[in-house]
């Protein structure tokens, strides 16, 4: 039977308690953990967010009555216990914040029973995270996720905290709106007064922002919700939550100062990690060429060499016919491998393939010097000499080469250089390497589209210098974007954006877009350029992700409360849902399939 807890009010959270609170009376609330029963000594430990604390209920203390009622306590029945913090008389445990003390009960009420949970409420946790999720308001109660959230909620604080001190004003921007080109799927809400017409649930608040710089707002920042229809992966939702911001009257420098201070107060006030600051920057061809990657991985080596100079006219079709048509041939040296079993040289070339390499060639020179490679029977002696040359190699070193066109080399080896890095466990624990990957390309060129597609959004600022390539090599335009990466994972990137009429215009021509789809789509931005627009530029962060690296998880459904599994749906509301006729009928909707 369920008690009120009228006439009780909770004094402290169980693990805020401590020798200091040694004779204090207290009231604590919480869930039962376990009980253990000694016969005349029964143990309680009762759970809270802060963490567990033990009851002592001792026959030779406490009324007969109150001995049974804690015999009746279970898992996860929600307690109310009214005593005093007494020093442990057992064993101090020194795996527990509360270790040294314990609580002697006056008084025990049982405001909640409970049904046996579907898996113990523990960390560390080995039941199916399927499982877990049907039932995520028992897996929330398990303390590594209340740690990850409660992380989480202080770095969205840290940050609301720093930017309102750096004159950043929160505003909040529509979940209805029009369609924003961040370039995923757009989650459309019909609408019911306008039958046939489309919400969508905003990808970024990017327009938005941009708009309220022209109202003369100088710096915005919200913590915002966005909704992207995309495949999802380990560190993709498709409704995260950015840190996002915009700055007027500014240039890239002052962008990236400010948030390197706000990622080195994060990082201070939550690992106590001092991050030097100013954070590297590096072009996206360097990071290209260098990771095969636009978010490199500065945690271990295995970096790319472009040989495509030594083997352009060799003998080996592959090669050269992969340089002569535009590509090149790149490798990658492991050190200390050239004894790596066949076997394992295989399952590295099926993982190549996954990513679109029609092969990999390998030379492997063994600690006599001896070769072993796909190679000697295409390669001469003295070809052969060049490219363990060109890669630096020596005795007892694994060289891995793909040839290719350069974003398929690139995806290939910068995925491959990864791979290995795992497999051979040589990524350093505990550090935090950053860098900024500036210079990206305005344009990148959609097979899919047959036309180019801006890489960041249609309003990232090109380098002046290179405006004049828009109309004859759109590719090679640099564009005013930055990125900022963490241990190869992007978590997060912006732009300077175009404020001018004239280069926005051009823009839209490289994109294929006529004057009136432009007008169309981005109708009101353009519109309010015309009024006085101050050149701006911002910044968004995937919080999500950001945590996720604080907290040192894989799965960016341990930093979310309440996240949706790989086909996008809710394990535990079962969204999405059918709905009645009724709704859609007076949606004017039909369902056809
Ligand atoms: P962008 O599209 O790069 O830029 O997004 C910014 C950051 O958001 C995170 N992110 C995601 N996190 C989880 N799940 C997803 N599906 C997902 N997609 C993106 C990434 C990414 O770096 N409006 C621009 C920013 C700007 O220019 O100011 C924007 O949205 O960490
Ligand atoms: P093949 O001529 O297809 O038998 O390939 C000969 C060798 O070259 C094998 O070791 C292949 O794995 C390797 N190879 C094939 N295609 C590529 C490629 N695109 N890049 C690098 N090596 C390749």
């Amino acid at each position: 039977m369920a008690e009120s807890m009228t006439g009780l009010k909770r004094t402290h959270r169980c693990a805020e308690l401590g020798i200091s609170n040694i004779g204090e009376k207290v009231t604590l609330m919480g869930w039962v953990q376990k009980t253990r029963n000694k016969g005349g000594l029964l143990f309680l430990d009762l759970r809270d967010r802060s963490g567990i604390i033990q009851v002592v209920f001792d026959e030779s203390k406490v009324s007969a009555k109150l001995m049974d009622k804690a015999a009746t306590l279970r898992s996860e029945y929600v307690a109310a216990v009214t005593g005093e913090v007494s020093k442990r008389g057992g064993a101090v445990n020194p795996d527990m914040l509360t270790g040294e003390i314990e609580i002697l009960p006056e008084e025990l009420r049982i405001l909640s029973e409970a049904e046996t949970p579907p898996f113990p409420i523990e960390s560390d946790s080995k039941t199916k995270e399927e499982l877990r999720l049907k039932y995520r308001f028992l897996d929330l109660r398990r303390p590594d996720l209340q740690k990850n959230l409660m992380l989480r909620s202080k770095v969205a604080r840290i940050a609301r905290e720093f930017l309102s001190d750096e004159g950043f004003l929160e505003i909040e921007t529509p979940m209805l709106t029009k369609s924003t080109p961040e370039g995923a799927r757009d989650y459309l809400v019909p609408s019911r007064i306008h039958p046939g017409s489309f919400y969508a649930l905003p990808q970024s608040p990017q327009l938005f922002k941009q708009l309220l710089m022209c109202s003369g707002y100088d710096r915005y920042f919200q913590i915002a919700k966005c909704f992207r229809d995309e495949d999802l992966r380990a560190d993709r939702q498709p409704e995260f939550t950015q840190i996002d911001m915009e700055l007027s009257f500014v240039n890239v420098d002052e962008v990236l100062d400010v948030n390197e201070r706000l990622l080195a107060k994060i990082f201070k006030d939550t690992l106590g990690v001092e991050i030097t600051l100013p954070i590297r920057r590096m072009t996206w061809q360097e990071a290209m060429d260098r990771f095969g990657s636009d978010k490199p991985d500065l945690r271990f080596g295995l970096e790319l060499v472009n040989v495509s100079k030594v083997v352009e006219n060799c003998g080996f079709s592959v090669f050269s016919n992969a340089i002569a048509a535009g590509g090149s041939v790149r490798g990658i040296k492991v050190i200390g491998q050239g004894e790596m079993p066949r076997k394992k040289i295989d399952k590295l070339v099926d993982f190549a393939k996954d990513f679109g390499a029609k092969g990999l060639a390998y030379l492997a020179i063994g600690s006599d010097s001896s070769i072993k490679s796909s190679l000697v029977k295409f390669l001469t002696e003295d070809e052969i000499a060049s490219l363990i040359k060109a890669m630096d190699a020596k005795e007892g070193d694994l060289l891995i080469f793909a040839a290719d066109s350069d974003k398929v080399v690139w995806d290939v080896l910068g995925n491959l250089r990864i791979a290995i890095a795992k497999q051979l466990d040589i990524i350093e624990k505990d550090v935090y390497k950053f860098v900024w990957v500036t210079e990206f390309p305005l344009l990148e060129w959609s097979e899919e589209q047959n036309r180019f597609t801006a890489m960041h959004h249609p309003f990232t600022m090109p380098f002046e210098e290179d405006i004049k390539l828009l109309d004859s090599d759109p590719g090679r335009v640099r564009a005013k974007a930055y990125d900022i990466v963490l241990n190869g994972s992007e978590i997060g990137g912006g732009s300077i954006r175009i404020h001018q009429t004239d280069i926005q215009e051009k823009m839209f021509e490289a994109l294929g877009f006529t004057k009136e789809e432009a007008q169309e789509r981005f109708g009101f931005l353009l519109n309010a350029f015309k009024y006085g627009v101050p050149p701006h530029a911002g910044l968004a962060y995937g919080l999500d992700r950001l945590v996720m690296i604080l907290a040192g998880v894989d799965s960016i459904r341990d930093v979310i409360a309440f996240p949706k599994v790989k086909d996008a749906s809710c394990l535990m509301t079962e969204a999405p849902g059918l709905v009645e006729d009724k709704q859609l009928e007076e949606l004017g909707l039909e369902i056809t399939r």
